[in-house]
């Protein structure tokens, strides 16, 4: 591929310099009808069976997304009462909402509790405290199925490794916990990791988990989590994650768990995030210097590590396009070079020893597949306020999200000193 952002046409009727002159940047751009698009994929995922795809919404928790997502049918994911708060606010109804914790206090289990969404309890101690505080209520428990997938090890979340979920060996001290505080186990859910573009793991944790789903009565839900993958590498034309094939795989494991079922059919659930949005998000940034240290070359742009964590958390590859007067530079010509951002780590690089076209000072770097922990992890760190969001909306016309951080944003935390 020789341009994403122009065989999308991911600017609508605006152009990268037209947006950057009005909004600034760094500027995280999204595009509606590439996230839709994806959205209706994922719900589409199982359709022999009653099936709900949940957006896991710390992939990116603007407010807009969150209503698109919302209209698009999905259900939605929570980690944190925030995450809850904001769901609420962007009209998801209760039942439309699964808070997915670990290792939280009462006072967030409460505010699940108090407005009657469902919980996963993620260890025998929290679903102690889920049943001190809820005597007679309804929920779920995180399995940990034995196998873990993802692109990085600090994205694998199950297998012999984890802080998450509960092991099979202690699945039934689960059943005395519920049997102690009369809880009804209605639901049990993993996640196995993220970004996975083989699906063999995943499709290994599931028939573990299908195992010790037997051992459950009467379940409503069954969610098998999130963590299909995203071509990275999508100007190389990296290959897409075959739903189609996976979907067929996917189903013929849950034919065979409905066989031997005893009992009405539960609804199957995933809890998909980076796919629904990566692909629809990109972040635009100036090139600000370029220069040669000890024979390496650098060019210098303001999308640091405090707007795009990833490639530093994760060493995650982004692929980046050039833009200048108006077009993405031809990918010929290509030298090797370190993009870095403007932080003060030596770690604050977005491409290292990346084969690039010849980058000016001034050029727009325009970071592909941002779309999804993206913004949801960026920072203030060197007193940099965050960046701001814009939609191209399904017109083609660009709408503001979420307005740039302001120093006075910032500041306004400390307590009045006079
Ligand atoms: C419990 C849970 N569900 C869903 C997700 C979403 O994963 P992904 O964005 O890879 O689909 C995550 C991400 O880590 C998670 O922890």
């Amino acid at each position: 591929m020789r341009s994403y952002v122009e065989e999308t046409g991911f600017f609508g009727s605006i152009t990268a310099e037209e947006l950057v002159s009005k909004y600034g940047t760094p500027l995280y751009v999204y595009n509606e009808n590439i996230i839709r698009e994806r959205m209706r994929e994922v719900a589409r995922v199982i359709t022999k069976y009653p099936y709900r795809a949940n957006y896991s919404m710390k992939a990116n928790s603007n407010l807009t997304i969150l209503k698109i997502a919302h209209e698009e049918g999905l259900n939605a994911d929570a980690m944190s009462e925030g995450e809850m708060r904001l769901l609420l606010k962007a009209g998801f109804e209760n039942d439309r909402i699964f808070f997915v914790p670990n290792n939280v206090s009462d006072e967030e289990l409460q505010f699940a509790i108090d407005h009657d969404i469902m919980v996963s309890l993620d260890s025998l101690d929290q679903l102690e405290l889920f049943g001190k505080l809820n005597r007679g209520g309804k929920c779920s428990v995180r399995i940990n199925p034995g196998v873990g997938a993802g692109h990085h090890e600090k994205v694998v979340t199950a297998g012999k490794k984890t802080k998450f979920g509960i092991a099979e060996e202690d699945v039934d001290k689960i059943f005395e916990v519920a049997a102690k505080y009369d809880l009804t186990i209605a639901e049990i859910n993993q996640h196995v990791g993220s970004q996975y573009l083989d699906p063999e793991p995943f499709l290994q944790a599931v028939e573990n988990f299908l195992r010790i789903a037997d051992k459950f009565k009467d379940l409503e839900y069954i969610d098998f989590g999130g963590g299909y993958g995203i071509p990275y590498h999508k100007l190389d034309d990296e290959a897409r994650f075959d739903m189609d094939s996976f979907t067929g795989r996917f189903t013929a494991l849950l034919d065979d768990y409905v066989a031997r079922l005893n009992g009405p059919i539960p609804l199957f659930k995933s809890e998909p995030g980076r796919y629904c949005v990566a692909e629809g998000g990109v972040i635009l940034g100036r090139v600000h210097a370029t220069k040669q240290n000890a024979g390496h070359k650098y060019a210098g742009t303001d999308i640091g590590m405090n707007v795009l964590a990833r490639p530093t958390l994760y060493d995650s590859y982004h692929e980046i396009e050039i833009l200048r007067n108006g077009k993405a530079v031809a990918r010929d010509n290509m030298e090797e070079i370190n993009v870095s951002g403007n932080i003060c780590e030596s770690g604050d690089l977005l491409a290292k020893d990346r084969l690039l076209p010849h980058i000016e000072t001034g050029d727009i770097a325009c970071v592909l597949d941002a779309g999804a922990y993206g913004y949801s992890m960026s920072s203030s760190y060197n007193t940099r306020p965050r960046a701001a969001e814009v939609m191209i909306c399904k017109d083609g016309n660009d709408r503001l999200i979420r307005r740039r951080e302001t120093y006075e944003d910032l500041f306004s935390l400390f307590p009045d000193e006079t």
